[in-house]
């Protein structure tokens, strides 16, 4: 874990985020957050950050409640796009949040598995709430894309190419993130991990090259196609219907927690 919050990349190296091919083999992402946004349940006048917003689908939902809501995310492009559906979207990375006391919630989907040091990223929610304030979250958590993981390194390994550097996600146990919880300061409501297969509209091929490019980074072109065609083959065994229809094997690791009234 890291002490200070300034040596923390805010992107994972080699990820690029593009909101026209996010929209196009991603949209399922905040389609997906309607049990999240639900357990938020947001109300009127009440004070949100939505931290890692991406293109702000669902900060726009939880606007529409009539909350005050401000949407921060690390990509210059994801916030233009979120800007674009008229939301408060701000360019800011989780590891530097320059709120203090002010939000009666954060809420989080599918974002905090981007960021490496929980404990960090955790310590700055904390300081964004006001005290009573709740945490709202669903992200990955252990064992997810086990299989798609597991294919990517082999066919690194394969090419002789350690993939140690370049797995860009944490997915950590109920035990691990309850006790990280704890150990910042909250109070945990409700944790649980959830087997959540989804199908992916447009194939395993477009969701790596939309979420995976830090596995391929720095590599030559020829060499990244061998990979990728490696990685689709594995994993047709298991994530493919034969048919040409993918799916991913997502765990959702969702969690309430809460910071003592004073
Ligand atoms: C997820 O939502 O679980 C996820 C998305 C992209 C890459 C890895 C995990």
């Amino acid at each position: 874990m890291s002490d200070t919050f300034e040596d923390q990349p805010p992107q994972a190296p080699g990820q690029r985020w593009d909101a026209r091919q996010y929209a196009d083999h991603a949209d399922f992402v905040p389609k997906l957050g309607g049990d999240v946004f639900d357990l938020l349940a947001a109300q009127p006048g009440e004070r949100i950050l939505d931290l890692g917003c991406g293109d702000g689908a669902l900060t726009e939902r939880i606007g529409k409640v009539g909350a005050e809501v401000v949407g921060v995310d690390a990509s210059e492009e994801m916030i233009e796009a979120a800007l674009a559906r008229g939301v408060d979207a701000r360019r800011i990375d989780a590891y530097q949040l320059p709120f203090d006391q002010e939000f009666d919630a954060v809420f989080s989907n599918a974002a905090l598995h981007w960021m490496l040091d929980p404990q960090t990223v955790l310590a700055c929610i904390k300081r964004a709430l006001k005290p009573g304030g709740r945490f709202v979250a669903e992200f990955g958590g252990h064992g997810n894309v086990a299989a798609i993981c597991t294919a990517l390194i082999a066919s690194l390994q394969f090419r002789g190419i350690s993939a140690k550097h370049r797995h860009p996600w944490y997915f950590p146990t109920v035990e691990e993130y309850a006790h990280l919880l704890e150990t910042v300061g909250f109070k945990v409501d409700s944790i649980e991990l959830i087997a959540r297969p989804t199908k992916l509209p447009t194939g395993m091929a477009n969701w790596l090259d939309t979420f995976a490019s830090p596995f391929f980074h720095g590599l030559d072109d020829d060499i990244k196609e061998t990979v990728m065609d490696n990685t689709l083959n594995l994993l047709s065994h298991s994530l493919s219907d034969g048919q040409g229809h993918w799916s991913a094997d997502y765990v959702r690791l969702r969690v309430t927690a809460h910071l003592p009234t004073a």
